[in-house]
């Protein structure tokens, strides 16, 4: 107990160090134009409630409770621009505050109409941006103030990704989406941008094309033609009334259309992918969506709708409030992929309604998400041998992280320090698999009938709010107080070994039935390979494999001692038909293995594969064998597909190519 307080002392401690330079910071950027603000900056003491370390902004002195974006598509000058208008509620005696932006125009700040002084750091404060401080000047006015900031987004801009009508799939129309989490919401509208603050939103986006939001659509209005024989515009309006983070805030503009794929729920994506992606979702997201409520409690979002991006969309899915943003890699025709909408949904709880206070606590979104998702696939097809199925290929995930890592590594812990860090940096499995094994561990150790109680509690308690690990403990304790029985068990906890040591956790007794026939092909595969056995593989052999069986077989093939050689490697290519598979999990995997055999067909389709896939977990290990295996082919790639690649994406390859290069 005394060792976890301690360890929290120090987050704190830290927040403290990084707080002072802003402040001096933001004094010396002052004291060239005012001097007695600079002074005046000195003299605040604030109370120390500021827990995210990622953020520059002041948010224990103001809060954000409102936001309104009034802001205009422009695909020509590929910027969002206009005014974003920011309600804050004061919480300290301070006359500044301090918002974070990154690669952003701030043109005029004002507050009832009248230009107030604003200053955008100089210097950037890497990974954080510039801190754009505003003086209300000398004497407190009201306890609630009202931002208008004129503004534009930069061609730095990290949060948007911006695609010619060529970069489209019918080549018709430019596109344009953003993706704000972790912190790229800076880069969009300056903000508080920390999931310890939540608000409420209104979109009034002005674009020739149709446009999604984080909201719910309050219709479209207002067309004005255009000059130059160019399209109207039409202002699309979205409300968000559940106060939500600021790395929620989204928006997406392009030639989309929607179909039906649930009582409550609608896919958008490109008119021509319209058919294949509703057959895709129409199956199971109702029965997710009322399976997740009797696991939780009803969803409270009104609809759950899915956009299906363009390809370089780098993640599978993005949890934005009313519309999840997905790859399209999980239109592979099978409904194999669907998991990710399971994922995405249980986010409505987990993350969006009930948001981890900071990055370092990012296992409270990830961690209960993957949680959720579990049990409801479990609930959904066909209870524990499928959910441990799942966790299994969890744990593989995060022995790959933690091996990438390094097992003392920072990264590697459930609570993360990341003061100074880049949270991005710190992305990896780690908070999805640790966070899913403690939740599941907690689960084992009272029960799951008590656990399910629990689960209910929990959200409710902290509904709109945001929490970090140490109100998750009081919780659960306070939960089981009454319950002797319980609190008995939930006493034998080391929550310093689950929070803060390194490396793996310990490993439950999966239930691996349905492993055990793919690690028993891969074992055949093992011995062909080593020359201890006459096994002759065949289609038959996984005929009754789906297809993250498949995904199970190649990664115990991936880690064999001894890569595959070539021929066996081409042979399983053939004979499984992985080489040929419309499915990305599977044949991503398959190309790992290849290019690790050194297997000369594979070099090909995965140059190919990297220039048609910008979802970072294909790219990354694909990318990295190509490194490791032909650097000059690795540039190449790279340097072709730069413009294809998010910011995001294209950032981490840079990274790791100079690191591995
Ligand atoms: N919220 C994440 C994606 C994310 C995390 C974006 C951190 C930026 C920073 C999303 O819910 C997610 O976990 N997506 C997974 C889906 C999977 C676990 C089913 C992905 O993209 O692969
Ligand atoms: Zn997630």
């Amino acid at each position: 107990m005394r060792t976890f307080l301690a360890a929290r002392q120090l987050v704190f401690t830290f927040d403290l160090t990084l707080r002072c330079s802003l402040i001096a910071n933001t004094a010396r950027s002052f004291s060239t134009s005012s001097p007695k603000m600079a002074s005046h900056a000195h003299a605040v003491v604030r109370p120390l409630a500021k827990r995210d370390p990622n953020t520059l902004s002041n948010y224990d002195a103001w809060r954000m409770k409102h936001t309104t974006a009034d802001l205009e598509v422009d695909f020509d000058a590929k910027s969002l621009k206009g005014v974003v208008h920011l309600t804050l509620q004061r919480l300290a005696e301070e006359q500044k505050i301090v918002l974070d932006t990154s690669f952003l125009d701030v043109h005029s700040v004002s507050v009832g109409g009248k230009d107030v002084k604003f200053e955008v750091a100089s210097a950037r404060i890497e990974p954080y941006g510039s801190p754009l401080t505003i003086d209300l000047g000398e004497k407190p006015t009201s306890d609630e103030v009202t931002l208008s900031i004129g503004m534009q987004t930069t061609k730095d801009c990290t949060a948007l990704q911006w695609l010619t009508p060529a970069q489209t799939s019918n080549k018709k129309h430019p596109y344009m989406f953003s993706q704000c989490q972790a912190i790229h919401a800076r880069s969009l509208f300056p903000c508080q941008d920390t999931p310890d603050v939540k608000a409420t939103y209104t979109f009034n986006l002005r674009s020739p094309l149709p446009v999604l939001a984080s909201g719910l659509p309050t219709g479209s209005k207002d067309y004005r033609p255009s000059k130059d024989g160019k399209s109207g515009t039409l202002l699309y309006t979205f409300h968000q009334a559940i106060p939500m983070p600021s790395y929620l805030f989204a928006v997406a503009s392009g030639d989309l259309a929607s179909a039906s794929i649930g009582p409550r729920s609608t896919v958008w994506t490109g008119p021509e992918e319209l058919k294949a992606c509703q057959w895709e979702f129409e199956e199971d997201t109702e029965k997710y969506i009322q399976a997740a409520e009797s696991i939780v409690y009803p969803y409270t979002w009104t609809t759950y709708n899915v956009l299906v991006l363009p390809p370089s969309f780098p993640y599978g899915g993005m949890e934005n409030p009313t519309f999840t943003f997905a790859t399209p890699t999980l239109i592979s025709g099978d409904r194999q992929n669907v998991d990710v909408v399971a994922h995405e949904l249980a986010h409505s709880w987990s993350g969006n309604l009930v948001s981890a206070g900071s990055w370092q606590h990012f296992w409270l979104n990830e961690g209960w998400t993957v949680y959720l998702e579990r049990r409801i696939q479990g609930a959904i097809h066909g209870g524990d041998q499928v959910r441990d199925f799942s966790a299994i290929i969890g744990w593989k995930a995060l022995s790959d992280s933690i091996a990438q890592f390094g097992e003392d590594h920072e990264f590697t812990k459930l609570v993360q320090n990341l003061e100074g860090k880049d949270p991005d940096d710190a992305f990896s499995s780690v908070p999805y698999e640790k966070g899913f094994t403690f939740l599941y561990y907690l689960e084992k150790l009272v029960g799951i009938s008590k656990f399910d109680k629990f689960i209910p509690h929990y959200f409710t308690t902290f509904k709109e709010k945001s929490l970090d690990s140490y109100e998750f403990k009081e919780c659960l304790l306070s939960f089981f107080a009454s319950d002797a029985e319980a609190s008995k068990q939930l006493e034998t906890i080391d929550w310093d070994m689950w929070f803060y040591k390194p490396g793996f956790p310990l490993k439950p007794d999966f239930d691996t039935t349905l492993a055990d026939q793919c690690y028993d092909l891969a074992a055949k595969w093992e011995a062909l390979n080593d020359g201890k056995s006459d096994f002759k593989p065949s289609a038959k052999d996984i005929e009754t494999f789906n297809a993250n069986q498949s995904v199970v077989f190649l990664e115990k093939v991936q880690s064999f001692a001894k890569p595959l050689s070539p021929e066996l490697s081409k042979l399983m290519g053939e004979t499984y038909a992985y080489a040929s598979s419309q499915n990305v999990e599977v044949v991503s995997r398959y190309l790992v293995i290849g290019l690790k055999a050194d297997d000369k067909s594979a070099y090909e389709p995965a140059v190919e594969l990297l220039g048609k896939v910008g979802r970072m977990k294909f790219v990354r290990p694909l990318f990295r064998e190509l490194i490791i295996r032909d650097k000059d082919l690795a540039q190449k790639t790279l340097e072709k597909n730069k413009d294809f690649y998010h910011p995001i994406c294209r950032g981490m390859m840079e990274k790791m190519f100079n690191r591995l290069g």
